[in-house]
């Protein structure tokens, strides 16, 4: 953008939901913080890592900021604008701006559409034109033969329908994707290969990218900047040198201590 302004400035987020496992059988549920005054800046081309133990709200975050969930108070302004309560008409073109790759892309793709209806079907939704080209254009970038449109996501592989995903969301040439634990249903060498694509994508279409994922050793190669939760507040936010270079709060170096350290006598290392 150059302009100085960030894609995202996020400014005293909060987000409460309601807890319903701990609501009283006559009575409303009771309200939980789950995230707790944020405050960050993402650049414009950059890669932000979230990292944080399971239930921190990384995914909660996520969501919110491609508004998903709507924050109980603070603001959210994406390009110096403040979209967090927008209405969904209002939303709406920036739906196709804020994309998501899901985690389990099984789930994620519709079971009885093939590949080229699943993608070209936000497109359709969007009101864009030249779909056909888009679906081939998206394809082609993540890797996969046009002979793909025709086939259902049980017909590929794991890492083949992570692609398609990727495809889905590219394919609306969206300025931000938030990847939540994009690779973690893989094995090891698709895994491998979904995070090449991604860094290249990143490079190529030059994407800004929450992502998502509690592998260190991925956050530490793919992002520029990375945001510790802990319990829903921000512990450290960082350039990614720092946080692996020296870090700052205790609990990142606890983070940081858990990660296997790289076996000296294993081939590979
Ligand atoms: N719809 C909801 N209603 C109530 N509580 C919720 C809801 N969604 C999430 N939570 C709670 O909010 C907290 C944060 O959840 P979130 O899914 O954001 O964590 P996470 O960091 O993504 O965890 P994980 O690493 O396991 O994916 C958790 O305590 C969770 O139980
Ligand atoms: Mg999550």
């Amino acid at each position: 953008m150059g302009s100085g302004t960030p894609m995202f400035r996020v400014r005293g987020l909060e987000l409460s939901l309601p807890d319903f496992a701990n609501k009283p059988p006559l009575g409303r549920a009771p309200m939980v913080d789950i995230l707790k005054g944020l405050d960050f800046d993402i650049e414009a081309g950059s890669v932000l890592g979230i990292v944080g133990g399971s239930g921190s709200g990384k995914s909660t975050l996520g969501r919110t900021l491609i508004r998903l969930l709507e924050p109980t108070a603070g603001s959210i302004a994406f390009e110096g604008r403040d979209i967090g309560h927008l209405d969904e008409a209002t939303l709406r073109p920036l739906r196709r701006r804020l994309q998501m790759i899901f985690q389990d892309p099984m789930s994620s793709l519709n079971p009885r559409r093939r590949v080229g209806a699943i993608i070209a079907d936000p497109l359709r939704i969007h009101g864009l034109d030249r779909i056909n080209a888009r679906v081939d254009e998206a394809l082609d970038h993540v890797g996969l033969p046009g002979s793909f449109r025709a086939r259902y996501p049980h017909e590929l592989s794991g890492g083949q329908r992570q692609r398609v995903g990727i495809a889905r969301a590219i394919a609306m040439r969206p300025d931000f994707i938030l990847a939540d634990e994009i690779v973690s249903g893989l094995d090891v060498s698709s895994q491998a290969q979904v995070l090449n694509l991604l860094e290249n994508l990143v490079r190529e279409l030059g994407l800004t990218v929450a992502f998502i994922s509690h592998d260190l050793s991925v956050i530490r190669r793919l992002c520029s900047q990375v945001l510790v939760l802990n319990r829903g507040t921000i512990v450290e936010y960082a350039p990614v040198e720092r946080i692996f270079d020296a870090p700052e709060a205790q609990y990142t170096r606890e983070l940081l201590d858990a990660i296997p350290l790289p076996d000296p006598d294993q081939p590979g290392w």
